[in-house]
């Protein structure tokens, strides 16, 4: 058997990705892109193809994982799931999420939040396992090491329960800017991406101190193998041909809100998820 290579990046990159996260969170609570006015109207931000692929949550337990300051985690909620909690690194974060709950009439026995590293939740969500993982869009990137990701999460799904996982598709992280037709970097790097980037992808303008980040790329492959390694049995892996920003210039905002490329261009995935299940004792 081949084993997933090792990434690599350095050593402080918790740190640095966590005083990142944890300034860009005023910065996104005030944002039109999280609109949290529309939010707390609406109360329910989950995408219609996650919508249908997740499927019914009413009465069941759900664990989100790198919840961000909590909308989605909290649509869930509004979506009839019995208890929720949602985990990020990020005190901010939480914190936001847990007055959000609070403003919307959610005690900490239909949603609670708590404050760890991913690679933690085991030890530190309240219970040991959810009928629901649910993870993605712009979570796995920040993490090094997916298998060890895989075995975190797996073993909080229930026996009977299941892991859902929507993310950008690793492919674009291959492809130049501009256009998203040119193989412009390596797919397969295992290297951190460190950068230093002000602003974030709600206002690119805006005026932030702490701009460096430590990215990695997941091949597919790797995502997959190592969620099937874990124990999970894989329901489906859907790819889409849609995103939900400007990846590349060429992309251009259609009327359901999501980026695609001109009808005239070959299209390449953009996004993909993938639903791997815990089988039951009965299964
Ligand atoms: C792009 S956001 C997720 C977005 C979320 N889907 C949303 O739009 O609300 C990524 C989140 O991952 C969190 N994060 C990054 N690295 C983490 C880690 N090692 N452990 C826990 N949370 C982490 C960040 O604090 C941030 O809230």
């Amino acid at each position: 058997m081949c084993p997933t290579p090792r990434h690599t990046g350095p050593a402080d990159w918790r740190e640095t990705n966590r005083a990142r996260w944890d300034e860009r969170v005023a910065l996104h609570t005030a944002s039109e892109y999280y609109d949290q006015d529309g939010f707390r109207r609406v109360r329910d931000v989950i995408r219609d193809f996650e919508t249908a692929e997740v499927g019914d949550v009413t009465g069941r337990t759900l664990l989100h994982l790198q919840c961000h300051f909590g909308q989605d985690t909290l649509s869930w909620v509004h979506r009839g799931a019995a208890h929720v909690v949602g985990l990020d690194f990020s005190e901010p974060a939480i914190e936001t999420a847990r007055e959000l709950a609070a403003e919307l009439g959610y005690g900490p026995d239909r949603a609670s939040f708590v404050a760890a590293d991913v690679y933690d939740a085991a030890e530190a969500v309240p219970d040991a396992s959810y009928d629901i993982v649910y993870t993605g869009i712009g979570a796995l990137n920040w993490l090094p090491d997916v298998v060890r990701w895989a075995e975190t999460a797996a073993s909080l799904v229930a026996p009977g329960g299941f892991l859902y996982l929507a993310e950008f598709h690793p492919l674009c992280d291959a492809l130049d800017e501009e256009t998203g037709s040119r193989i412009t970097y390596d797919y397969f790097s295992r290297d951190a991406w460190v950068e230093e980037t002000p602003g974030s992808y709600t206002d690119f303008s805006a005026p932030t101190a702490n701009n460096r980040s430590v990215e990695w790329q997941h091949p597919l492959g790797d995502v997959i193998t190592a969620l099937a390694g874990a124990g999970l049995r894989i329901d489906f892996l859907h790819e889409h041909d849609m995103t939900m920003f400007e990846r590349f210039r060429a992309l251009r905002r259609n009327d359901d809100g999501f980026y695609r490329f001109p009808g005239n261009r070959p299209r390449i995935p953009l996004m993909y998820s993938v639903k791997a299940s815990r089988p039951g004792p009965a299964e």
